[in-house]
């Protein structure tokens, strides 16, 4: 049976979804878990991590090359008999390679893809069914198409193998632990705020972005590695931010002596951005919980911390 989707308007016909694997109703999280978290010491990973820990069922292994993360952020595990942290390189020409993987029945594996894969989006907000506004050759093009690719892979091998897969679109996400000078927005406004410098807002200031408090986040990827479905499933919230207004906020709450300054953009940056969450509400039973107003004082406690910055009375 075709199923209609849409496409920025244009409706296009495909072939129906792959026959659910007959691994989807295994009872993974009932038993005593082995849980392998690639990229474990970086942001979301380590909440991840925290999170899986909190269940004495499972065992968790990290594998990272500490090539943005930090062992810093696991430190609070080291020593624990259910914790092993490997410093490693993870590639998915090893994957391709692992034969023991695919023939290692019991898996289930998650790809935390991105709200990238939308690109420039032509729909707002964005459903999982539209199929992306993506420059193959742009200056973000590596890591969209890279993203995108990943999920073809993970449906070919889940249509092929019958390997269990999980897709999470993650839209922005923030929190402690954020790689403080990362580039990305929130870490970008609040570490300038802290350090009394200007906030640099990229030119023309109303393209927009929503954010995610990473515990919401760390919710939701679990409940769709418990779940039935395979996704691709927005998780993000689904509050909708201009960029001034996130600086404007960011003053407000952290520094209200700072400038805010525009400053050139870079090529392609999205103009708006926006999970749709319907799917995710009805799937997984998820929405988020933590208002950026409330996130933002967290997150600034931790990047005080590590600034070494105190709050000026
Ligand atoms: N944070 C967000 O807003 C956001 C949004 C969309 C998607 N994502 C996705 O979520 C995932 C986690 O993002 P994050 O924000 O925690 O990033 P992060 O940079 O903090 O974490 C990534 C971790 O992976 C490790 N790593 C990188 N390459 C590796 C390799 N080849 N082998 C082993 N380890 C490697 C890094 O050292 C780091 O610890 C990423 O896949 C990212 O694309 C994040």
């Amino acid at each position: 049976m075709a199923k209609e989707v849409s496409n920025g308007g244009n409706h296009v016909s495909t072939k129906p979804p792959p026959e659910p694997s007959p691994l989807r109703r295994a009872k993974f999280f009932q038993a005593n878990m082995r849980i392998l978290v690639t990229g474990g010491a970086g942001f979301i990973g380590s909440h991840l991590v925290d999170k899986l820990m909190e269940n004495e069922k499972n065992e968790v292994i990290v594998v990272d090359n500490y090539f943005t993360g930090s062992k810093d952020n696991l430190r609070q595990w080291f020593g624990h008999p259910r914790f092993e942290l490997i410093r490693h390189g993870w590639y998915s020409l090893q994957f391709h390679q692992s034969k023991e993987i695919l023939a290692y029945h019991l898996i289930r594996i998650l790809l935390t893809s991105t709200s990238e894969v939308y690109g420039d989006p032509l729909v707002h907000p964005q459903t999982e069914d539209y199929w992306g506004n993506v420059n193959p050759i742009g200056v973000r093009s590596c890591y969209d198409e890279g993203k995108r690719v990943a999920e073809t892979l993970m449906f070919d091998y889940h249509r092929q193998h019958g390997i269990e897969i999980r897709i999470a679109r993650i839209f922005n996400t923030y929190g402690p632990r954020m790689n403080i000078d990362d580039g990305r927005v929130v870490s970008n406004f609040l570490a300038q705020a802290i350090r009394d410098e200007p906030v640099t807002v990229q030119l023309p200031g109303t393209q927009t972005r929503s954010f995610c408090y990473v515990s919401d986040m760390v919710d939701g990827l679990i409940r769709l590695m418990e779940g039935e479905n395979t996704g691709p499933i927005n998780i993000g919230n689904p509050g909708e931010f201009t960029m001034l207004e996130l600086a404007e906020t960011v003053k407000e709450m952290i520094n209200p002596d700072v400038k805010i300054v525009t400053v050139e953009n870079t090529p392609d940056d999205p103009r708006q951005r926006k999970p749709d969450i319907t799917k995710t509400k009805e799937l997984l039973g998820w929405e988020p919980k933590i208002k950026l107003r409330d996130g933002i004082p967290l997150m600034e406690e931790d990047f005080r911390k590590r600034l070494g910055i105190l709050k000026k009375n």
